[in-house]
């Protein structure tokens, strides 16, 4: 018996930082998450590499022109089917500004990132990426 298996839906988020602060975004549609903050991102399309993904994420939800840097190492299941990969990312000009999918921005120093009630799935991926890249 041969087993079936699909790939899981990627999706890419970006761990922006200014200044030893990360920018998190809280949500305004769909309204199940409407109010709880994330790393804003989105679902990869077909044919775009994560990266590519990533630029035009950033682009439509933010209004920005960012560079994407290292990967933040780890994958954390969003819901059954759908996996969260987050990159290391540095605005190169615009300053972002919720489009659609936001309502709100905040530039969270380490201290302050316990200051949002982010989504549930991303808690341990902005742990992480805290840990890697804001200062002590
Ligand atoms: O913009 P697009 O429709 O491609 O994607 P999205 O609606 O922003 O995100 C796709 C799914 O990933 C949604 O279910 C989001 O809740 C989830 N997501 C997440 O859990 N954490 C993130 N940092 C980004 C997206």
């Amino acid at each position: 018996m041969t087993e079936q298996r699909t790939d899981p839906v990627v999706v890419v988020a970006g761990a922006l930082v200014d200044e030893g602060r990360l920018l998190a975004a809280r949500r305004s549609t769909p309204a199940e998450l409407a109010g709880r903050w994330e790393l804003p991102g989105g679902k990869r399309e077909p044919g775009e590499s994560s990266e590519e993904a990533l630029v035009r994420e950033l682009r439509e939800e933010l209004g920005v022109e960012t560079e994407i840097g290292e990967r933040v190492p780890g994958e954390w299941v969003l819901k059954p089917g759908y996996v969260l990969w987050v990159w290391a990312v540095r605005l190169r000009s615009g300053r972002p500004a919720p489009q659609q999918e936001h309502d709100e921005l905040r530039w969270l120093t380490r201290d302050e990132l316990d200051s949002v009630d982010w989504l549930d799935q991303d808690r341990p991926a902005v742990a992480e990426a805290a840990a890697r890249l804001l200062p002590a």
